[in-house]
């Protein structure tokens, strides 16, 4: 049955896949928070051999690799990303040891690592920063930082104009080893994540070693943190306007320190050093930046990924969801790269919710602000089945968040007490933070941490909500109909029919109605619109999102399919 219609029919295709072609240009890749993922020596507080534990579950799942957020040696005021120490292990997480033998037993099961690399600032607490303090101003050791004078008479007003992307002055002013107050750094986050300097020899030959340190381990990439962010203006002009937002990607050309063109020649130099490797090593950046500069971030000797953030802003509504991923393929063929794709991630407010809130709504703010009863919750749930089998049946990777499996949503009402989040403080209670979507998983139906801390002999670092019973995994598997299985047979259809070629053609469909075919002629249809749509008659289906598809041979809304015409 051929579905009514009413749209054209366009093309989009992405020059460049084969089955030859490398693994992450279509990988399915698995974030793990490693704080909240499971905790193994039941503190309360995830950790490596919790993460080794549950290998076999994500083997099960079918994800091609994991990527680890920061495991290293670290105060945590950031989650992590505050590294004292970036060759070790966070003893709250595990050793070194843990940690090799992780990336072995995960290469056993054929799972790929990619570590977490933080190169735009250490912790406070790193050996560098230390000597940097203790050192006398214009003194190499704090060469590899930015250290500046400050202005006004005394020097008791910050070098710029600049503010922290947590809240608040991005310098803070230190104190001179005979008491007396001296110059500023730079943090472009919290005070204890000072910035370091990218145009210092030292801070680029010790990056190399520690990308050296861990490809030694067999790591097989990195996710690059903050990777439009590590060239500064060196003249340090303010910049005019109140906010240094990451998440703003509408950022004024020559931006002071996000997407300066000097962040490419680091990356080069680093993709060097991957290339000396075997084993098809990657990198992914982590750049907010517009759509129209990310391919610069993919070119050829550059990194091999970018998250395409434009996606994952993308409101529930097909024009907008069309438009980005034309945007996103053409974007990506200009440099012969693909697209990687991602919903949810460990900064932004999880998808179900996201989805739940009406159009329009600012989620960071609403999860403070309010009014809590816009959320339609249930429509969230319905819509992040939906879009996964537009995620994952769009020519490209694509990232899946720890829980998305699961379905969990936003724990938006954590009470403040227990936030976390040095956004939180730093906003000085004007935003809530990240907390909401880093609240542990729950493995099992019962228990006070639901099978998060081992043997449930602990509470979990953050409290979890009695609603994560039902969506534990424990409750979930084997469960016709269940997200955790939706995400499985997805992932194995996924293998057979959407991983083959990197092609994608529009198909005609009724207005509101997402519809394409990827080369060999499995189809994705993803009803965004409020009425009902039909799919193609006589069509086999392969997988749905929701179990009344089969039995009506149409989607109602917020729901999608993948079929064989
Ligand atoms: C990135 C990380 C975020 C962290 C920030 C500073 O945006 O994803 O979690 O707070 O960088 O490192």
């Amino acid at each position: 049955m051929t579905p009514a219609t009413n749209a054209s029919s366009t093309e989009s295709t992405v020059d460049g896949g084969d089955m030859l072609a490398p693994w992450w240009r279509r990988g399915v890749v698995y974030q793990v928070y490693p704080r909240s993922f499971a905790d193994a020596n039941g503190d309360g507080t995830g950790d490596v051999n919790g993460l080794r534990a549950r290998l076999p579950y994500l083997a099960e799942l079918g994800v091609d690799a994991v990527w680890i957020n920061p495991w290293y040696t670290s105060p945590l005021n950031d989650g992590g990303y505050d590294v004292a120490d970036y060759r070790n292990i966070e003893a709250r997480f595990g050793s070194l040891a843990d940690a090799e033998a992780m990336i072995s037993e995960a290469h056993e099961l054929g799972i790929r690592v990619i570590c977490d690399l933080v190169p735009n600032h250490t912790s406070s607490e790193h050996e560098w920063f230390k000597e940097a303090l203790a050192a006398e101003p214009g003194t190499a050791s704090r060469a590899r930082y930015h250290f500046r004078p400050g202005r006004g008479e005394n020097g008791d007003e910050p070098p710029t104009d600049w503010t922290s992307v947590f809240g608040g002055p991005s310098w803070t002013r230190t104190t001179n080893v005979d008491g007396t107050p001296g110059d500023w750094y730079l943090h472009l986050f919290d005070p204890t994540q000072p910035d370091m300097n990218w145009t210092n020899a030292e801070v680029r030959a010790e990056f190399v070693s520690i990308l050296r340190f861990w490809l030694d381990r067999g790591v097989d990439g990195f996710r690059v943190d903050v990777a439009h962010g590590l060239a500064k203006d060196m003249s340090f002009p303010d910049l005019g306007e109140a906010t240094g937002d990451i998440l703003v990607s509408e950022h004024k050309d020559n931006h002071p320190y996000w997407d300066r063109d000097d962040v490419h020649p680091i990356i080069r130099e680093w993709r060097a050093v991957l290339d000396e490797y075997e084993g098809d090593r990657m990198m992914v950046a982590e750049a907010w930046v517009r759509p129209e500069r990310l391919p610069l971030y993919v070119r050829p000797d550059e990194y091999h990924q970018s998250f395409d953030f434009d996606f994952l802003t993308c409101e529930w509504n097909a024009d907008s969801f069309r438009n980005t991923i034309d945007t996103s393929l053409a974007q990506a063929r200009l440099v012969n790269s693909t697209v990687t794709w991602v919903l949810s991630n460990h900064d932004v407010v999880r998808h179900p919710t996201r989805y739940g809130l009406p159009q329009g709504t600012d989620w960071r703010r609403w999860l403070l602000d309010g009014p809590h009863d816009i959320l339609d919750a249930e429509a969230g749930k319905a819509r992040a089945r939906a879009v996964i089998l537009l995620v994952l049946g769009l020519p490209g990777s694509s990232y899946l968040y720890q829980g998305e499996e699961l379905g969990l949503p936003e724990v938006w009402d954590l009470p403040p007490e227990v936030l976390d989040d040095p956004v939180w403080t730093l906003s000085e209670g004007t935003r809530k933070g990240r907390d909401g979507c880093r609240v542990p998983i729950p493995w099992t139906a019962d228990g006070a941490s639901f099978g998060f801390v081992e043997g449930d002999t602990a509470a979990a670092w953050l409290p979890m909500p009695a609603s994560f019973g039902p969506l534990s995994a424990e409750a979930q598997a084997g469960v016709e109909g269940s997200s955790l299985e939706l995400y499985r047979s997805a992932l194995a259809v996924r293998k057979m029919h959407f991983a083959a070629d990197e092609a994608l053609t529009w198909l005609e469909s009724p207005d509101g109605v997402l519809a394409f075919q990827r080369g060999s002629g499995a189809q994705v249809w993803v009803n965004v619109s409020g009425g009902t749509a039909p799919l193609p008659e006589g069509a086999t289906l392969l997988v749905a999102s929701h179990a009344e598809v089969a039995k009506n041979g149409a989607l109602a809304p917020n729901q999608s399919a993948w079929i064989l015409p």
